[in-house]
């Protein structure tokens, strides 16, 4: 008999094998932890059960995507385990060599999934961001852009504003409707960025790329986008933006008047997110901006909302809809996009 906690995630693992997220290599491991759940694998059953009494509001998704980073994170370390994600593997194979690891490393596994967020880093994000900081500078004829990205994982965002070669590289595969606001040079005196403590280091955000070409690539394009910026200076500093005093605190000793938070929220219910906007929005400088990217549908489906609220407001202006998280596709202006856009200066061909 399943205790009502191993019996929803029994089903979560069910349905999440063929979820959007688990495509590009994710969906076979899935399978096998599906498989090993229902056989009550007592080493799994052991690891589930420490993470959910460590952080007992952890969602069933978010636990399945943080254990299994933690396995790819093992496994690229310890090298013996790698072929765990052969993708030659039958599932009973697969089944067998997970279980092996499960019981060798249960303990490592409970702690990296406890301790540990997924921090997976989009390296094609700042595209969106690029332009509406740009012009909302422009517009309001701002010299001085003190900018702070929240959940900023590596801070490739805060590294990435102004790498006029990066957006080149990145932009023709993102393609808006109507037609791709100009670049604009965000006029920039601070870059910061905060995120949970432990710092993501590069190998947990590698281990956060699922096992597929599609991520190696992905993978490739934030060590490219690094190594492009690697004399941009980004002061980056341990912060739970859930600490909502701090991070006020935070906002307002840096005089900061742009603030942008991609795919961090999405982790939280609806209350605990307005009130991290409300911290951001009431310590702002004025003018001021936040922006925030999130996922459409929690991380089920692709997509992603990008709301922006100005200094002193909480109600959000829907500025752009990306048609997948990774930012390859479409982004289509939303009424409030006009809002925040230089009309001088608001189209390329302009
Ligand atoms: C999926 S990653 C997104 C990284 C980056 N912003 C991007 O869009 O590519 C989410 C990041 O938010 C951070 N995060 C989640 N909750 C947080 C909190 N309460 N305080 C600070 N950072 C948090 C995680 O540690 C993780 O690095």
């Amino acid at each position: 008999m399943l205790t009502p906690h191993h019996a929803s995630m029994s089903a979560t693992l069910a349905q999440i094998v063929g979820h959007q997220q688990g495509h590009h290599g994710w969906s076979q491991l899935y399978a096998a932890l599906h498989h090993l759940h229902r056989l009550q694998h007592p080493p799994l059953r052991r690891l589930l059960e420490t993470c959910w009494q460590r952080r007992p509001h952890i969602s069933d998704v978010h636990l399945i995507t943080l254990l299994s980073i933690a396995v790819r994170d093992l496994a690229l370390r310890h090298g013996d385990h790698i072929s765990v994600f052969r993708p030659d593997l039958t599932m009973p194979q697969r089944s067998d060599l997970l279980a092996n690891l499960l019981t060798e490393h249960e303990d490592s596994l409970a702690d990296a999934a406890s301790d540990h967020s997924n921090s997976f880093t989009g390296a094609r994000r700042f595209l969106v961001p690029q332009l509406l900081l740009g012009h909302f500078a422009a517009r309001h004829n701002l010299t001085d852009v003190r900018y702070l990205d929240l959940g900023t994982s590596i801070g490739l965002m805060p590294r990435q504003l102004n790498s006029r070669t990066v957006f080149e590289q990145f932009a023709p595969d993102l393609t808006w409707r109507p037609g791709q606001p100009a670049y604009v040079d965000i006029p920039l005196s601070a870059r910061y960025g905060v995120d949970a403590h432990p710092l993501p280091t590069l190998d947990w955000i590698r281990s956060c790329y699922g096992p597929s070409t599609y991520y190696q690539d992905r993978f490739s394009e934030l060590l490219w986008s690094l190594d492009q910026t690697a004399d941009v200076h980004v002061d980056i500093n341990a912060l739970n933006i859930l600490d909502l005093p701090r991070l006020a605190r935070h906002i307002r000793d840096r005089q900061i008047n742009a603030v942008t938070v991609s795919m961090v929220l999405y982790q939280y219910d609806d209350i605990t997110r307005r009130r991290v906007i409300a911290a951001v929005v009431e310590s702002l400088t004025t003018p001021g901006i936040l922006l925030t990217m999130e996922p459409a549908h929690g991380l089920l489906q692709p997509g992603c909302h990008i709301d922006a609220y100005l200094a002193g407001s909480h109600k959000p202006i829907p500025v752009a809809a990306v048609s997948d998280a990774h930012f390859i596709g479409h982004a289509t202006a939303e009424p409030g996009l006009a809002h925040i856009l230089e009309p001088t200066i608001s189209r390329r061909s302009a």
